[in-house]
């Protein structure tokens, strides 16, 4: 017996994500998973389990691998519940209200910015989520990008440096200054944080000569790519992302065929965020085109208060299967190993021996419950790092 070992016994299915005998969920029926230093151990039919100090029992219910939710801007204060409201009434969504985010982010304290924070985090966990990455945003100066990135720091390692997600009013008619600040001051300030870099590529926000600009300034400084692309319209920003070399192009709702061909043949994953098409009343990206031309599809909630306010990776599920028409299978697939993927993970999104030990038991005998009962709360208990929380 493994001494401080945890054993999940009576496991009706396992979602493994080993990807073995052609399913990609590598699905294990009455199996048992052994859990040591914060690891998985072992894993195996449920009578061969081994000995273990303490034991769950999930009473056949489906265990899946923690969410990993690859893309939310969790940075911020104040809420755009109006804005949403005027949506609902008519209005288009331009990201024109970043701006509005970005004046009372400037006004918190450290303190409501952390608080805000740990609240969201929380109830992301609550719902499975036990990776996340974190981006700045709504700071777009030098002293509030490096403190959103300093305290998103605290709670993920995957911590984004968007500093170039909108220009902020005071630059707005010398939008090559600010790029300029973003790569020299704001980049210095915001490195010791984070761990990627990302533009927001889109008509209104930066065009390609920028974002390349900007995107290159941050690999030198040795930080990983990653692109908002093709939200509110066709553009440039899938193709440079794969140029660039991005681990994800995040949003890919408006893709012509070069983009999907571009997509294929690259290790370059399309993050696609249902909740802003939901929470913007926009049209759906295709994940099917995207599946079937052979493209690594993620899903994340986007979480932010203008575009999509929600934390829950089940309902980004239950909207992938019901609206873009992806199997249970592929959604489940892309909210943990595509999330691992676009993260360039290989420590979650998988239970299978050396993985972090985070995982989810579910009210329910199988991961196909996550669309076919939407918004019902299925997750009975997440463990992370192995510790149940
Ligand atoms: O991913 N597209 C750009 N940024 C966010 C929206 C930010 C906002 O509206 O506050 C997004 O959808
Ligand atoms: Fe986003």
């Amino acid at each position: 017996m493994t001494r401080g070992s945890l054993l999940v016994d009576h496991i009706g299915e396992l979602v493994t994500n080993d990807g073995r005998d052609g399913d990609p969920l590598g699905i294990r029926r009455d199996a048992a998973l052994l859990i040591s230093d914060g690891e998985v151990a072992w894993t195996g039919p449920a009578r061969h389990a081994p000995a273990a100090d303490r034991r769950i029992d999930a009473g056949g219910a489906a265990v899946l691998p923690g969410f990993v939710d690859s893309h939310a801007h969790l940075v911020f204060a104040g809420d755009r519940a109006a804005e949403f409201a005027a949506r609902m009434a008519g209005e288009p969504y331009t990201g024109g209200g970043i701006r509005t985010t970005v004046g009372a982010t400037r006004a918190a304290s450290d303190d409501d910015l952390r608080a805000t924070m740990g609240r969201l985090r929380a109830e992301m966990l609550r719902q499975g989520t036990t990776t996340v990455e974190i981006k700045s945003g709504y700071g777009l100066n030098v002293a509030d990008e490096a403190r959103s990135l300093r305290i998103a720091a605290e709670f993920t390692g995957d911590t984004t440096f968007l500093g170039a997600h909108v220009v902020p009013a005071e630059y707005a008619d010398r939008p090559d200054d600010y790029v300029g600040l973003v790569c020299g001051p704001m980049l210095a300030a915001a490195a010791p944080y984070a761990r990627w870099i990302d533009v927001f590529c889109e008509r209104g926000a930066f065009d390609a000569d920028h974002a390349r600009a900007i995107l290159a300034c941050g690999q030198a400084a040795g930080l990983g790519v990653r692109l908002h692309a093709n939200q509110l319209g066709p553009g440039p920003g899938v193709r440079l992302g794969v140029e660039m070399g991005a681990a994800s192009v995040d949003h890919c709702t408006h893709l012509t065929d070069a983009d999907i061909d571009a997509l294929a043949g690259s290790e370059t994953v399309a993050t696609l965020l249902p909740g802003a098409e939901f929470s913007t009343r926009s049209p759906y990206p295709d994940a099917r085109r995207l599946l079937d031309a052979g493209v690594t599809v993620a899903l994340a909630t986007d979480c932010n208060p203008g575009s999509s306010y929600t934390s829950s990776m089940p309902f980004c599920v239950a909207l992938a299967v019901r609206e873009m028409r992806m199997t249970p299978a592929e959604a489940v697939w892309a909210a943990t190993a595509g999330g691992a993927a676009a993260l360039r993970r290989t420590d979650v999104g998988r239970l299978t021996p050396g993985a972090r030990a985070d995982l989810i038991v579910l009210d329910a005998p199988s991961h196909l419950h996550l669309a076919y009962r939407p918004g019902v709360p299925l997750i009975r208990q997440v463990l992370h790092n192995g510790v149940p929380r």
